[in-house]
């Protein structure tokens, strides 16, 4: 589905028989741990610790092999994600052309730092590394959509148009 900046995440809450599916429903592919680690975050946005224990029979790990891999990758979200998300890029192209300052400001815009969310679960704010947007960055993804060449001041006015 394309996402147009300002669209609200709309994700299902986290459901334990929907995630088993999913579990299920993947657990013979070969190497299917990553493949269901996308699945779940795909469907509901984040991955709950519930999980773990599940994945672990089903595919006849240890729940601490299957937590170090879900832990080992800053892509998966342990925690339901804002309303809003702002993928801020912070690879070195981006941080050449001024994505230090653009990430400043955001993070006094939004009041937290990077990997967080704000208190009211309205944005989480996270890092992202390189969208292929690097001749025209900073560049970030807003709610899916991405936004190149931006400024301090720029940053400052998307995201206070995403969160009005
Ligand atoms: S380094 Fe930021 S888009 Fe490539």
């Amino acid at each position: 589905m394309e996402r147009h900046q300002g669209d609200e995440m709309t994700l299902p809450v986290w459901d334990n028989t929907t995630a088993q599916e999913i579990i299920e429903s993947l657990a013979s592919e070969p190497g299917a741990l990553l493949p269901i680690l996308h699945a779940l975050q795909e469907r509901f946005g984040w991955i709950c610790d519930d999980a773990v224990p599940a994945i672990a029979e089903a595919l006849n790990w240890s729940r601490a092999e299957v937590h170090g891999v879900l832990t080992f990758y800053h892509d998966f979200r342990r925690s339901p994600p804002g309303r809003h998300v702002l993928k801020l890029c912070q690879a070195e192209a981006c941080q050449a052309r001024g994505g230090r300052e653009v990430t400043q400001r955001a993070q006094q815009r939004l009041g937290i730092e990077l990997g967080e969310t704000t208190a009211d679960g309205t944005m989480t704010f996270d890092p992202i590394y390189c969208l292929g947007l690097c001749a025209s960055g900073p560049a970030a993804l807003i709610d899916g959509a991405p936004v190149a060449r931006l400024t301090a001041e720029r940053i400052e006015s998307l995201i206070t148009k995403a969160l009005t």
